[in-house]
């Protein structure tokens, strides 16, 4: 069970969350929604200590998540990856063995065997020697998730997974997404977009700065809901 109790984040003294706290149980797909600004890859680096909070608690299964990274897969928003680093598709998905195998080790029977796989459950395994700078937006995508698959997690951050990608990378996306659930592992999607696949979820937090709602689809995606997060109704 994943607890966030009042986390909060400035910025050179900018607040960008506020108050935030939310629990969830495993096997979940909860859906991270709010505007642009609104403070959501922020709340994900804060909970993984990525950048500092001015207060908050963040738990798994009652101890803090900081000290079980190890548990906790995460990939970032495509615009924080440095995609001319020069690395192969392959390091890119090995490289979160590390967490099992430690650093300057020659990676194991069993991690190279969980990497092939991965990689050939996201249709990458071809590409495998490509520099990840050479691939397309989609082809990019795909090769964090496996990473994140390859590492075995309890549980999985996902930050804007589906932009740049095309309809059938999407469904790859949620097929995963749902293997990963009947897992019994706890999965928190970032996404702007309020398209299609808003059933795919079992609940979402719809924040900005602050939490606006918290709840089932048909709780959270509210006209007054959405006013008070976008300003405006965006959703058909
Ligand atoms: N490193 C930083 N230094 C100063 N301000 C920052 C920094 N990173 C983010 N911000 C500000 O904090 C606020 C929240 O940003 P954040 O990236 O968390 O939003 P977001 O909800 O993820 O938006 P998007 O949908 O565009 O990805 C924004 O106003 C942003 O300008
Ligand atoms: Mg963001």
């Amino acid at each position: 069970m994943l607890q966030v109790q009042n986390l909060a984040v400035s910025y050179q003294g900018v607040c960008a969350v506020n108050s935030i706290s939310f629990s969830i149980e495993p096997g979940k797909l909860v859906g991270v929604i709010g505007p642009n600004g609104a403070g959501k890859s922020t709340m994900i680096k804060a909970m993984l200590g990525l950048i500092g909070s001015s207060s908050g608690v963040v738990k798994f299964y009652s101890r803090p998540l900081k000290q079980q990274l190890k548990q906790v897969a995460y990939v970032p928003q495509r615009s924080q990856i440095d995609w001319d680093y020069p690395i192969t598709v392959w390091n890119v998905v090995m490289m979160s063995r590390t967490v099992h195998t430690g650093w300057f080790k020659e990676p194991s029977y069993q991690s190279k065997e969980i990497v092939k796989a991965a990689l050939k459950r996201v249709g990458m395994w071809e590409l495998q020697n490509r520099q990840i700078g050479e691939l397309s937006g989609g082809q990019q995508q795909r090769v964090f998730l496996a990473r994140a698959l390859a590492q075995q997690a309890e549980l999985l951050f996902f930050d804007e997974p589906f932009t740049a990608i095309d309809k059938k990378t999407e469904e790859i996306v949620f097929e995963i997404f749902f293997e990963l659930k009947a897992q019994n592992k706890t999965l928190l999607v970032i996404s702007h977009d309020l398209g299609e696949n808003l059933s795919y979820y079992d609940r979402f937090l719809l924040m900005n700065k602050q939490m606006i709602a918290d709840g089932s689809k048909s709780e959270v995606l509210t006209a007054v809901n959405l006013q008070k997060a976008y300003g405006h109704l965006t959703i058909q």
